[in-house]
């Protein structure tokens, strides 16, 4: 690990993110002593307030954390410090120089929760007032691009004045303990990795589902969609992490390389099977935990064609996964917010236990992300009895729940794993260049067969599982959907 880097510079720091997670991560680890002695904040963003403002409107964002205490809330304010900036103003920049100039040989950590269209100009202007080179570094938010040109774009930009090395590609969900655990799963045993392979598992299905619907996100998420804004990043991650040969260490280098062979091993959607590999939906008004919510385009204040959910069958080219479907499907308006992997192994080649044992069923491993993040193995036992006509079977949970194995540790927000890697350097829980250009290869296939298909969003009522073709999508499989 190197030093850590002493000073962190925030572009869009009154937006929602760093209000509701970047300042309370960087708080946190605070408070923990994770940060280094002379660590200082300079928060930037257009608006024309003064450090005090600033400090303040922080302070709220902090006073419902539990690690809240009045003094260590003060000494964190302490280090903030603001400064406006508008992206298109050479003399913002040059204000900005002055703040930060003299602290880089400290090293100087620059993190872009802007609008993606602000990450080029942002980089530019960094490099016109020298505050790019050795020991600075950059972080940005997703989405990186719209589509591969777009991202291919954004990257040359953005290497133009920062090393790879240097650079961070946030996804929050590489900082979710259960989405590093998955790496421990798989690799910390030996009982699961024989298994891990097309012989043994019949498919492979991921979900991420959400109650919440835009919540005011309305210019930002119309036009992108949940293809774009929730599987081109983090469902692309979980798939990888899945379907990953072993890495030689847990070093970013070894991770990566083996992540980015998942990514090029899918297979592009042909426009022929658009209507039956994939499900584009947009909820409409209905009820989520008993309270009527109104539909998208309500939402929106107009028609769209956009998805709020999308299922996919997708398909990995490669030894390990031949033929193995892996079912991926998000959405938001969906009864529970609930994440989760489900490995389905096939079945046992033969049953003695005919003919009450026709209740025998498949093995499957649940790896459940959140919000109950745990384990689950789905064995078969006997269900206990006399039993006269043959054995009577039972599919019974071998349940680990992390939140109780760990009852004293403190669950931690994603983004303090993420900022404390930023501030030492190690990349490995950041996406590489060529993951996203992989990544956007795979959803712009699905995008070009939506297009040339002419596939429109078919509406499924808030509350639902989404569109009643998701399930026929995996049914006609002979599977279903692990809810
Ligand atoms: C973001 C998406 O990246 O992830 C949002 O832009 C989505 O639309 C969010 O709601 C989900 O993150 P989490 O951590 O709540 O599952």
């Amino acid at each position: 690990m190197s030093r850590s880097f002493e000073t962190f510079v925030l572009f869009g720091a009154t937006g929602d993110l760093a209000q509701r997670m970047l300042f309370p991560s960087l708080y946190n680890l605070s408070c923990d002593g994770l940060l280094p002695a002379k660590f200082r904040i300079i928060a930037s963003a257009r608006s024309a307030i003064d450090t005090d403002g600033f400090r303040s409107q922080v302070h709220v964002s902090l006073q419902s954390l539990e690690l809240y205490d009045a003094d260590k809330a003060a000494t964190f304010l302490d280090r903030i410090e603001y400064c406006a900036v508008s992206s298109d103003n050479p003399n913002d920049f040059n204000n900005l120089a002055e703040k930060a100039a003299p602290f880089k040989d400290g090293g100087i950590a620059f993190y872009l929760s802007t609008p993606p269209g602000l990450f080029a100009p942002v980089v530019a202007g960094l490099e016109s007032v020298n505050l790019t080179g050795p020991l600075t570094r950059i972080a940005m938010e997703k989405p990186i691009g719209h589509d591969l040109p777009s991202s291919r774009e954004v990257n040359a930009a953005v290497g133009q004045s920062f090393d790879e090395e240097n650079i961070f590609r946030v996804d929050h969900y590489l900082g979710k303990e259960t989405v590093q655990n998955l790496l421990v799963l798989r690799f910390g045993n030996t009982m699961f990795e024989p298994l891990w392979n097309a012989t043994s598992i019949e498919h492979v299905q991921i979900t991420v589902a959400e109650t919440v619907g835009l919540e005011g996100r309305v210019s930002y998420y119309d036009g992108v969609g949940a293809l774009s804004d929730m599987v081109q990043n983090h469902m692309l991650q979980l798939l990888a992490l899945v379907a990953m040969e072993p890495p030689a260490s847990y070093t970013a280098t070894a991770i990566r390389d083996e992540k980015v062979k998942v990514l090029r091993s899918l297979r592009p959607l042909n426009n022929g099977d658009a209507a039956t590999h994939s499900v584009k939906g947009q909820y409409t008004a209905g009820a989520i935990d008993g309270q009527p919510v109104v539909g998208y385009a309500d939402e929106l204040g107009g028609k769209s064609n956009t998805e709020t959910f999308v299922a996919v069958k997708a398909h990995l080219d490669n030894w390990r996964w031949r033929g193995v479907p892996f079912y991926l499907r998000t959405g938001k308006r969906l009864p529970t917010r609930h994440s989760e992997i489900l490995i389905q192994f096939r079945p046992v080649p033969h049953s003695i236990f005919s003919p009450r044992g026709t209740g025998l069923e498949p093995n499957a491993l649940v790896i459940r992300l959140q919000p109950h993040e745990g384990i689950g193995l789905q064995i078969m036992t006997k269900e206990p009895g006399l039993d006269r006509e043959g054995i009577e079977l039972a599919n019974v949970g071998l349940d680990v729940s992390l939140a109780t194995t760990f009852a004293g540790k403190r669950r931690r927000i994603a983004y303090e794993r993420l900022l404390l890697d930023l501030l030492e350097g190690d990349t490995t829980l950041f996406v590489r260049r060529d993951e996203i250009e992989a990544a956007w290869t795979w959803v712009d296939s699905i995008h070009t067969a939506w297009k040339s298909a002419g596939i429109n969003a078919k509406p499924y009522t808030a509350g639902s599982w989404g569109p009643s073709a998701a399930m026929g999508m995996i049914e006609r499989d002979g599977a279903s959907w692990h809810d």
